[in-house]
């Protein structure tokens, strides 16, 4: 129990006011934006708030076990912090801050190449269940290189992301003119990470011996592909609604994508998990973990690592009533079975999960 903020933080939503009260509008946009009109990010959010609860009764509910597994190693939920570029604008020590959260309470990382302070000192901060995504911004040897480094400090797994093939228009930082520091040298990879194509993971996969988990995957075709090319993880993500607009909710295609990929992969998912309520419904639907992106830098921008561990406990705290209220008291017993469609009552966007604010 993280005492000190236990009084302080009751609920996910005083976590979120702190955070836009800290930050200054620079990161606070940078963090909430998405691109364009930001309709794939309210989608992120409608496709959620879509979903129901059918909730069981009078099923002996006194121990539940919150607990999942991540890469056959134990972790306290579902959740891993998904990789954040620039966390170093939103919190002092940037990913090295992450990390340590991610330690204390016990999920796992997956640390963005473009985050300060780095592979190395990331891994160095703190004894993370960690594992390492790219942005392929050089050549092959440039990508094998990454892929030592990050099997030389402890990282289980490899992430490419795929969704960049194109940078995106993000019109909050735009208009606010706030050029990132981690931007400014990014134009000079971008004929790489546009030029990217199942040839590469093929040949990945052929060279390297370590799990590979793409990221970005928002279709049954592209899911199937990376089945046939052996990938272990599909990671079904918009990007957080920052990269194509007008896309689909993840929680949308996710059904879809679980059943074509028919167990051949594990299937991860994120895009507007924001409450425990949403870190349900995914595992309920059938997703081994759920990314939080930021609702991560919400918990860091409130009260830097202790706020993003108290984030996390608020977290487990709601799955565990939703988990109880369903009558279940483990992800094996949940299952769609417990969902239904519904309209939202909300107008979604990143904010409907907080609608006290
Ligand atoms: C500020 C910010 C920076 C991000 N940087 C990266 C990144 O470096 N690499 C990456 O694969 N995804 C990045 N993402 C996307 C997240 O990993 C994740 O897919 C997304 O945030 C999930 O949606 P959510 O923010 O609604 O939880 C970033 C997201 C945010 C909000």
């Amino acid at each position: 129990m993280n005492a000190p903020l236990a009084g302080q933080f009751l609920t996910l939503q005083e976590i979120v006011a702190a955070a836009r009260s800290n930050l200054p509008p620079g990161p606070w946009s940078y963090l909430i934006g998405g691109a364009e009109t930001e309709t794939t990010v309210r989608r992120n959010r409608q496709a959620l708030d879509s979903i129901a609860f059918r909730p069981r009764v009078l099923r002996d509910v006194s121990r539940i076990d919150s607990s999942s597994t991540f890469l056959n190693q134990k972790t306290r939920l579902p959740v891993m912090l998904a990789p954040i570029g620039g966390l170093e604008s939103i919190v002092e020590g940037g990913a090295a801050a992450a990390a340590r959260a991610a330690a204390q309470f016990g999920v796992p990382q997956m640390l963005s190449s473009v985050c300060q302070p780095g592979l190395e000192k990331t891994a160095a901060a703190a004894d993370t269940l960690r594992v390492f995504q790219l942005y392929v911004r050089g050549d092959d040897a440039w990508i094998d290189d990454h892929v030592r480094r990050a099997l030389d400090h402890g990282y289980r797994a490899f992430c490419l992301t795929v969704d960049v093939a194109v940078y995106s228009r993000r019109e909050r930082d735009l208009i606010g003119r706030f050029v990132k520091p981690w931007r400014a040298t990014a134009g000079e990879g971008a004929p790489f990470q546009s030029g990217l194509s199942w040839d590469h993971v093929k040949r990945f996969k052929d060279k390297h011996d370590v799990p590979l988990i793409i990221k970005g995957i928002a279709t049954v075709e592209d899911a199937q592909l990376a089945v046939q090319h052996g990938v272990e993880v599909i990671y079904v993500s918009n990007h957080g609604g920052r990269q194509l607009d007008h896309g689909l909710g993840s929680a949308a295609v996710l059904p879809e994508i679980l059943k074509s990929v028919k167990g051949k992969a594990e299937v991860w998912v994120d895009g507007g998990f924001m409450r425990g309520t949403d870190i349900v419904k995914a595992i309920a639907l059938g997703a081994k973990t759920v990314g939080i992106g930021r609702l991560c830098g919400l918990g860091l921008g409130a009260a830097g690592v202790p706020g993003l561990v108290r984030t996390l406990e608020l977290v487990e705290e709601e799955v565990r009533t939703s988990l109880g209220l369903l009558g279940v008291t483990s992800y094996a017993e949940l299952g769609p079975q417990h969902l239904a469609a519904a309209s939202p009552v909300n107008a979604p966007d990143t904010f409907s999960a907080f609608p006290l604010l």
